[in-house]
């Protein structure tokens, strides 16, 4: 392994602007996408511009239509509140964000801790371990039992289905797999309806929105969203954070030394990783952006990591700025539809940083393969497939 520790070593954890040059001389990208293309928005002004126009750039469209790549041809069932628009979508996310503020009390962070604290003692003990599917998504499916309100050994379950439950390892569109996680949630939405408990299917499956009692079908629609919106995403930022501090150990040390900006880090860490590349909509109108016509019924989407290292509002945006005082970056999105999970990712992160600098003093890489995502003429780095390491 001499050899990646010499030429990789600064490198890993590096994470390069794929869309610099497009951003800069035209401000979008054309994508082609299962004959239905899709013209990426790049500059942070104009993706936060399309992201607040609901009207103009919607969400409520045929079930799938926003996702890139297209699900259209793999599910027909609406996401909730994502696949909606303003003013249904108020309803819904009043109803479930109290919910999804939880992990801002003391109770659930503490459960976090546990879950953190056991985890990296679990590690430690190894000569080394593989950080996706041993660390992260233990962390990832753990940490979602506290979400959703459920028994911990649910977690098991979650773990076994491996990494790439929702998708095969090949293609982005495998109907077959997605079925695991849609035939597990009928179950559960039948056992919550049977005997009703404080978990999220309860409270969902008791709510009633806009005088109508939600159907089990919409219920499917939030728990997919839930289950699916929080997997990948949680465990690239929580992966490519680990390799960030293999390879800044001082950054590690100096969360120890100043815990005051563990939420700038965590901030910036998110900004700098991106884990959501982009997010679509759909045009309700012959409109322009950035001087370039797009048709009615067309789809355009929203480049949060191409945003996030806009020169024009991010000073040395290629660099880790662990305590960036000004941060207004989109990983989370922007506006309506901005993430729902993101008060509990946060606090994994917080906690999984405050962890790492009290228990573990370096972190060594051994072995790395890239997740390279092909968006036409951009190839962008979204994290690991997979990446062995050792703590101690
Ligand atoms: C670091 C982790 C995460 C990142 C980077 C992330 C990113 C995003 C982004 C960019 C959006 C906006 C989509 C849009 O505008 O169309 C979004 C929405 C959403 N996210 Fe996350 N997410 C993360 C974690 C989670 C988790 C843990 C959950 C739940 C378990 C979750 C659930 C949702 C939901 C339900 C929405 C839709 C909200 C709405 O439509 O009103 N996310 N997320």
């Amino acid at each position: 392994m001499e050899h990646l520790k010499e030429d990789k070593k600064t490198k890993l954890s590096e994470f390069p602007d794929a869309f610099e040059q497009a951003r800069i001389e035209k401000g979008y990208g054309e994508i082609d996408d299962q004959n239905d293309p899709v013209t990426m928005l790049l500059r942070l002004k104009d993706v936060r511009k399309t992201a607040h126009n609901w009207k103009t750039f919607i969400s409520g469209a045929e079930p799938g239509r926003i996702v890139v790549p297209s699900e259209v041809h793999i599910r027909d069932i609406r996401q909730i509140p994502f696949e909606v628009d303003p003013p249904e979508h108020k309803s819904y996310r009043d109803l479930v964000e109290p919910w999804f503020k939880r992990p801002l009390e003391e109770g659930y962070q503490k459960v976090l801790k546990t879950i953190i604290d056991e985890l990296i003692d679990e590690v430690l003990t190894k000569d080394q371990f593989e950080v996706v599917g041993d660390f992260s998504l233990k962390l990832q499916s753990r940490a979602l039992t506290t979400l959703l309100n459920v028994p911990y050994k649910e977690s098991e379950t979650w773990i076994d289905w491996g990494v790439h439950v929702f998708r095969s390892e090949d293609t982005d569109l495998d109907g077959g797999k997605a079925n695991i996680l849609f035939d597990y949630l009928d179950e559960k939405i039948e056992e919550a309806s049977k005997n009703p408990g404080d978990d999220l299917y309860s409270l969902l499956l008791s709510a009633v929105v806009d005088g109508k009692k939600m159907t089990k079908e919409e219920v499917k629609g939030v728990m997919i969203l839930t289950f699916a919106g929080g997997r990948d995403t949680v465990i690239n930022a929580v992966t490519n954070s680990i390799a960030y501090f293999a390879e800044h150990p001082n950054s590690l040390k100096r969360i120890a030394q100043e815990p005051e900006i563990t939420g700038r880090a965590v901030e910036e860490l998110v900004r700098y990783f991106a884990p959501l590349t982009h997010m679509g909509r759909v045009v309700t109108e012959d409109t322009q952006v950035c001087e370039h016509a797009i048709k009615n019924d067309s789809r355009v989407s929203l480049c949060w990591a191409s945003a996030n290292r806009d020169s024009a509002v991010f000073e040395n945006p290629n660099e880790v700025v662990l305590d960036r005082k000004v941060n207004p970056h989109v990983s989370f999105g922007f506006s309506t539809h901005n993430c729902l999970g993101a008060t509990h990712a946060r606090q994994i992160l917080k906690i999984l940083l405050t962890s790492l600098a009290e228990k573990v003093s370096d972190i060594e890489i051994k072995d790395a393969k890239e997740n390279i995502e092909e968006w036409g003429e951009f190839n962008r780095k979204v994290g690991f497939k997979n990446i062995t390491v050792s703590f101690n």
